[in-house]
């Protein structure tokens, strides 16, 4: 069953995906490493050399060559603010699964984190962030999880989302 997940930093989106691979036997794509790996530049190196919009060409080239195999693809919080990225993601064949938490939860897992570029300003303009992309997260998942209940049940709820 090949999946897209997608939510706000902090999600936990590479740690289900991790989970859910090894449950089913799927190779996992993160597509942050990969554009490591395309750009041969860490993510703020991207961001300070080349701003936000160069990195979102990087993470739609990444996520065009992720969607040509199968598995499960682990998407950078900012993926649908990107309008071809998120066209991609809102008419794929695949399973999107939405992972949210309390903005609260979410901030605190991220703030003290060097490696985000956005999540290292203001707490009331991470918000903003948040607020302005929940619309695209809603809108081009099939199933939204709030992750609060822990990583058992929340791969649990993916697996089996009726129950
Ligand atoms: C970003 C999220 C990050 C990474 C980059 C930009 C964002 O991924 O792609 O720092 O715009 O929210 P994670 O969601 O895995 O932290």
């Amino acid at each position: 069953m090949a999946m897209i997940l997608i939510g706000f930093m902090g999600s936990g989106k590479s740690t289900v995906a991790k989970a859910l691979g090894e449950r089913l036997g799927l190779d996992v794509l993160e597509l942050d490493d990969e554009i490591n790996e395309l750009s041969g530049k860490t993510i703020p190196e991207i961001f300070a050399e080349e701003g936000e919009a160069g990195f979102r060409k990087y993470e739609y080239s990444v996520l065009l060559a992720a969607c040509e195999n199968d598995g499960i693809i682990s998407t950078g919080g900012g993926i649908v603010t990107y309008d071809d990225s998120y066209e991609i993601i809102r008419n794929t064949d695949r399973k999107v699964i939405f992972l949210n938490a309390a903005f609260d939860s979410l901030y605190e897992r991220i703030s003290d984190d060097n490696t985000r570029p956005l999540a290292s300003r203001p707490r009331e303009q991470v918000k903003v962030l948040y607020d302005s992309r929940i619309e695209r997260y809603r809108a081009a998942a099939d199933q939204e999880v709030d992750t609060a209940c822990g990583l058992e049940d929340t791969v649990e709820a993916i697996l089996s989302p009726t129950r």
